[in-house]
């Protein structure tokens, strides 16, 4: 801790407690029986914002959940730093799987457990204690805007429109995010792009109604049958996304870009029994950190139909769902896409059963800069904290709104993530490991430090 403040030092205790109350807060995006909960949370993060030392601090309700906005500006003439993070979780299910309560925090080995203690509650509140820390000390360098949603796990639908209606309010220089992760605490990393992504659902009817398996079984196609078929032929022998136009739009990477990716820490054994599995799968071709980082990929993620219950039960099901998600890369379109897989899925169909797809939300994919000044400034912070130059790297997730920064307000993105991909973020067990949040909130004021400085020399 050779570089936090004094008062970094002296309040850490009452940092982490607070955290603590943050993450008892039940806030699911996706539950609407926790809308009190998500409006309790998002009124918690604005009274964070006024004492941490903001002069306006609001929550500002939408169709869904509200969006917390805060500023503090110290001159007008230094340049202003929007930070963004989202207060909302996803869902704890399933619940038996978890050791402790999710909203019941707690600190086990050094790691806090609890829904949202990475994503994002955690890596979020990094930057309100740095901004208090900084206040207090009276050593703020730039001013500070933050927008924290409520959406971001259910897709951000009321986002995008508060940017166009803000768009004189959200002036600023440059949008930074701690909401993806790094390598390790011994090789810092810096993201420099999110994938994309376009989310279906698929429904499969075969006969009007369910039927006996004895009687018309054999005869009549069984609708989930026919979609594990459908399925299962949208990848080919190598992987490759059978969907016609898929890979259209993907941009290639230079074999000089191939190299420097992979030339990233990455130890496949270890991969491989952290997560239980014999071996990798993939894209013929490409390497894991290129598989996850810079290729695009279709996921299963729930099937269902017939009967799931206890016991046995005989019978041929009327329909059959699937949800598919595809994560895109640059320059692929979520809604070209998902009109090529609507036409792809209603192509290979076969005349014995009908379809229905439907597109949920999704987002664009994102490539942030590595020769700006706000990149070397993330570099320079952690580079001060960690005693090592961070790495670039892709990560393999998405935040749909970071698009809409640049499209709409014009601003880009510096994603400078302290979780790590085993944090366990949507899954039962997530965690935050407490020296990565003390980490943060030690980094992030460095990163406003240099980003002024940096921005002076230029100006
Ligand atoms: N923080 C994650 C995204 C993330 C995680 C990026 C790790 C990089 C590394 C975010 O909260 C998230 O989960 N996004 C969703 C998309 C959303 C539309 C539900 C995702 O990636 O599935
Ligand atoms: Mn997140
Ligand atoms: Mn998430």
């Amino acid at each position: 801790m050779q570089n936090c403040t004094h008062y970094q030092v002296e309040q850490q205790e009452r940092f982490l407690n607070e955290l603590f109350d943050l993450l008892r807060i039940p806030s699911v995006s996706a539950d609407s029986t926790k809308n009190n909960d998500t409006a309790a949370c998002a009124e918690a993060v604005k009274e964070s914002l006024l004492k941490a030392g903001c002069d306006i601090a609001e929550v500002c309700l939408t169709a869904g959940h509200p969006i917390v906005y805060a500023e503090k500006i110290i001159n007008p003439s230094l340049p202003t730093i929007l930070t963004y993070g989202h207060y909302d979780v996803q869902p704890p299910d399933p619940l038996d799987l978890w050791t402790s309560g999710p909203f019941e925090p707690v600190v086990v080995d050094g790691k806090i457990y609890a829904r949202g203690a990475c994503d994002d509650k955690g890596q979020m509140f990094m930057h309100v204690k740095a901004l208090e820390s900084m206040h207090a000390t009276q050593s703020m360098a730039c001013n500070v805007k933050f927008i924290i949603e409520g959406e971001e796990e259910v897709g951000s639908t009321n986002l995008g429109k508060f940017l166009e209606d803000n768009k004189e309010k959200l002036k600023a220089d440059i949008v930074l995010v701690s909401d993806t992760s790094m390598i390790s605490m011994e090789h810092p990393s810096i993201e420099t792009g999110l994938r994309g992504l376009a989310y279906m659902e698929v429904e499969v009817t075969g006969p009007n109604r369910d039927l006996h398996s004895g009687v018309y079984g054999g005869a009549v196609a069984n609708p989930i049958t026919v979609l594990s078929k459908m399925i299962a032929s949208m990848h080919d022998e190598n992987n490759h996304i059978t969907v016609e136009g898929f890979y259209d739009d993907v941009q290639e990477l230079s074999n000089e870009d191939r190299i420097a990716l992979n030339a990233a820490p990455f130890d496949l054994a270890e991969y491989q029994s952290e997560l239980g599995i014999k071996n990798v799968w993939g894209e013929t071709g490409y390497t894991t950190l290129e598989r996850t980082g810079v290729r695009p990929t279709l996921e299963l993620n729930g099937i269902w139909g017939g009967y799931i219950g206890e016991g046995a039960k005989t019978v041929l099901p009327s329909k059959a769902f699937a949800k598919i998600s595809m994560r895109l890369v640059p320059n692929q379109n979520s809604h070209k896409i998902a009109e090529l897989f609507t036409a792809h899925f209603n192509k290979i169909a076969p005349d014995y059963v009908s379809v229905k797809v439907t597109e949920h939300h999704g987002g664009e994919p994102v490539v942030t800069p590595t020769d700006s000044i706000a990149y070397k400034a993330a570099e320079k912070a952690l580079e001060t904290t960690f005693g090592k130059k961070p790495i670039p790297t892709r990560g393999g997730g998405s935040i749909p709104i970071i698009a809409l920064f640049e499209k709409t307000l014009g601003l880009k993105t510096v994603l400078m993530g302290f979780g790590l991909d085993n944090d366990n973020i949507h899954s039962p067990n997530e965690k935050f490991d407490v020296v990565n949040f003390y980490k943060g909130i030690e980094t992030i004021p460095y990163f406003h430090k240099y980003f002024a400085e940096m921005s002076q020399g230029e100006a």
